[in-house]
This record gives C-alpha cells, structure tokens and sequence, in this order.
C-alpha cells in the first residue's frame, strides 16, 4: 500500500493528476500465479515500459494485442526467441492490419489467431509461423456486457465450430500449431469456468494436431467493493489443472499451461490521485469536482465500475468528519464525466467526509485499465505514473505537454 505522506509527496512532487503505482503489490500478485507454468501479463490493462521492465524481472511474460504493444514489450528487454520453451511476447489479435503483419513475420512473434483469415494472411506471408488458435467456446462473461469475450454476441476467437477449417489453413501453410488459447471475459466466476475447461478439452480432443500448450486467458478479478470476493487462486489452478491432465493422458505427454491476466496483475498497485477544485449543491446532489476526468480513468463512464474514493488533506492527513453522499465528477465539458455512476449513466454518490478545496481525492484500484485506457479528449495532456517501491518514488511517465499535444497537427 502507497503510505499516505507518500500520497501527498507525490501530488506536491507530480503535481495532480497522477497515476502511482505499488511495485510491492505487483510483487505479490505476481506471486499468487506462480503455479502456473507461465504467466502472460496482459499488457492492455497498464502497458509502461518501467511496469513491463519489473514484470520481465520477476519472470513474466508478456501478451501484446497491437504493434505499439510489441514495440513497447521489445523496449522493456523481452526478446523474440524462436528457442524458447515459451515465447517471451505473443501477439493476440482477431485480425492483422499490415504493419503488425510485417512486423510478427519480421520478428517471428507467434500469433494468437482470432479468426481464419489471420491464419490464410500469416501462412500467405510467412509459412510455417507459430500460432496459437483463439477459441470462442460459444459462451462468455464479464463484468459488463462489454467485457464479455465469449458467445455469438462477441466478435473475438475462432467460432469452436470452424476449428476444423481453420486447422486445414495451418496445414495448409505448415503454421507450427502451439497450443490452444480460451479467454472468455474479464470478471471470472467459477460457474462457468468447469465449463471452460470443458470446451477447452472437447476443442483439444477434436483438433487432432498436436499442441504443447494451452493458455487459460485472463479474466481473474479482483475486489474494487468491500465484502467482494478475493479470487481463490489455488482452487482456480487445481481446476485447471485437473483439465490439463486429462488433456496431457489424451495427448500422451506433458503440456504447459499459460496464464494471462492483466487486471489481477495490476489494479490493486495503482492509484490516481486527484485535487479537489470545487464543490456545488445542485438539486438534491452535492458534487465534489476534481482536476481528474474520464479522459484520464475511463472505467466509470464507459462500464459503470465502481472505484473506491479516499480523501486526504493535502499534507496526507486522511479526512474524517462524518461521511455523506458526494457526487464525485470531474473537469470535462460532458455530463458523463462523473466517477460515480453505474451502468447506463444513472448518477449516483459514495459517502465521503467534508473536503477543502486543495485536498486530495484518491480512485483507488485504478492500476490496471486506467493510464492504458486514457485519453486526450477536451485537449487534455497524459497525465504523469509514478512507482513506489517502498521508500524509493520514481517518475516513470512524465506529464505530455499541450505543445506535444498539438505538435501532431502542426
Ligand atoms: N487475454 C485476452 C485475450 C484479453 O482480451 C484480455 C482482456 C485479457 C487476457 C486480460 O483480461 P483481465 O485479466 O485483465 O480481465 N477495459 C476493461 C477490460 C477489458 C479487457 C479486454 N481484454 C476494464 O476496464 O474492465
């Protein structure tokens, strides 16, 4: 946990808004995982090359869904190795523009194919490439509609019943088939993961290639409310894992199993910090408006999540006075810019001491799928990161500057 004097040195240091980081966090998280045979940091969720460098020395390998992506795993030190037991960066897309073509052919980056025509596109360009095969088992589920990556509702994986055609396009262009890959949504719960397991073995079993591995995908989530569950680590490997013997007694010998969550990883490191700038009664609602909008942390605006709000004095001292409803929104020219709403956009409050202006309101969990989903909506500049690693703070992304901002169009 970032101490709150920390919290404070930062605004005064960083100036607000600011993303912080726990590495110690991460550390941990990391080591909840470590039975599975690889971990695959989903880099979506928080993609800084200082977060990916700590993830690569902690022995983390890394998902990259775009050539910005690649680019960014390739500056933290992960090398392409057609050697390695497992690839140190995998590309996962459901479709291949042209430069991310080039660029996993150049590099020789396996791809984690979302639908046939990537397959015919890779073996057309580069025969005998490595692939893994993303099923869409038919079903999915998420924490939102708009996070769930399964079913007919979804454009992402290979439809389970086109597995046959897309295996006579590997073998049509000799593509080295890895393993088999299931990511069903972000918000797991164990009702449907014996199911998952389930279509991931009926999928090996009808493959009829060989496979060294299978990925679980991601998915894994963490509390954001208070009395959430914490996800059972253990029981989700032994479930797994009973899946991938029955798969390795099939197949007559041993496979790895990957793992490849972002969020777990992640969201509870990270922090944003925000500053109080002013505060209204409108109707019957009180709003507290901060220097931080949904250009910075878009989670609330675009699904409804909920994020919890701690506030601080500016010098760190938490505020204590007796809690009530607060709206709290932020500065953009648009009235979805609150952080407290649910989903669909219905407004609605945490209850929340009484505040000065100047003082620090801190989103809490807000490490995996903030920065990384941040915006320069209303012209505002990316905001700073910063790492904690105990008493060491350390700026890993400065502020952008309006100039860089407009230089683009210059
Ligand atoms: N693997 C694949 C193929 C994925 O598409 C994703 C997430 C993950 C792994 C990691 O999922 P996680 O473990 O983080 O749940 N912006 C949304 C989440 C979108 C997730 C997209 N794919 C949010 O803020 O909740």
């Amino acid at each position: 946990m970032i101490a709150n004097s920390q919290i404070a040195q930062i605004a005064e240091q960083f100036s607000t808004p600011c993303w912080a980081y726990d590495a110690k966090v991460i550390r941990a998280q990391i080591a909840r995982l470590r039975q599975f045979d690889v971990i695959r940091f989903a880099q979506k969720a928080s993609s800084n090359v200082h977060l990916l460098r700590l993830m690569r020395e902690e022995g983390v390998l890394v998902d990259s869904v775009s050539v910005g992506e690649v680019e960014r795993a390739l500056v933290a030190g992960y090398v392409p190795d057609d050697a390695a037991q497992h690839a140190p960066i995998v590309f996962t897309a459901d479709l291949l523009d042209k430069t991310a073509l080039q660029r996993v052919v150049e590099l020789n980056i396996p791809v984690n194919c979302g639908s046939p025509q990537m397959l015919q596109q890779l073996g057309e360009a580069h025969p005998g490439h490595p692939v893994w095969l993303r099923i869409n088992p038919g079903f999915g589920h998420g924490h939102s509609r708009k996070t769930n990556t399964g079913g007919e509702q979804s454009k992402h994986g290979i439809w389970f019943e086109h597995l046959a055609q897309s295996l006579a396009i590997i073998d049509q262009y000799s593509l080295k088939l890895i393993g088999l890959h299931m990511h069903i949504g972000s918000g797991v719960d164990y009702d449907h993961l014996q199911s998952v397991c389930d279509a991931m073995i009926a999928q090996v079993k009808s493959c009829a290639h060989d496979l060294s591995a299978i990925s679980i995908g991601g998915g894994l989530s963490i509390p954001y409310q208070d009395g959430e569950d914490v996800v059972d680590t253990d029981h989700y490997f032994q479930i797994w894992n009973s899946a991938r013997q029955e798969i390795e007694a099939f197949l007559g010998h041993k496979i790895s199993m990957e793992i490849e969550p972002g969020r777990f990883l992640m969201a509870q490191s990270g922090c944003l910090i925000s500053e109080l700038r002013a505060q209204k009664q409108v109707g019957n609602n009180f709003f507290a408006l901060v220097d931080a909008g949904f250009n910075d942390l878009a989670r609330p605006a675009m699904y409804g999540s909920y994020h919890r709000i701690s506030t601080y004095a500016p010098d760190g001292t938490p505020r204590s006075s007796a809690p009530h409803p607060t709206v709290v929104a932020g500065p953009l020219c648009e009235s979805g810019d609150v952080f407290t709403q649910i989903e669909g956009g219905e407004v609605t409050s945490q209850n929340l001491p009484s505040c000065e202006i100047g003082d620090l309101f801190v989103f809490h969990d807000t490490g995996a799928y903030g920065a990384s989903m941040s915006s320069n909506y209303n012209s505002r500049p990316l905001i700073p990161e910063v790492l904690v690693d105990g008493e060491t703070i350390t700026q890993i992304r400065r502020r952008q500057t309006v100039q860089e901002l407009i230089a683009l169009e210059l």
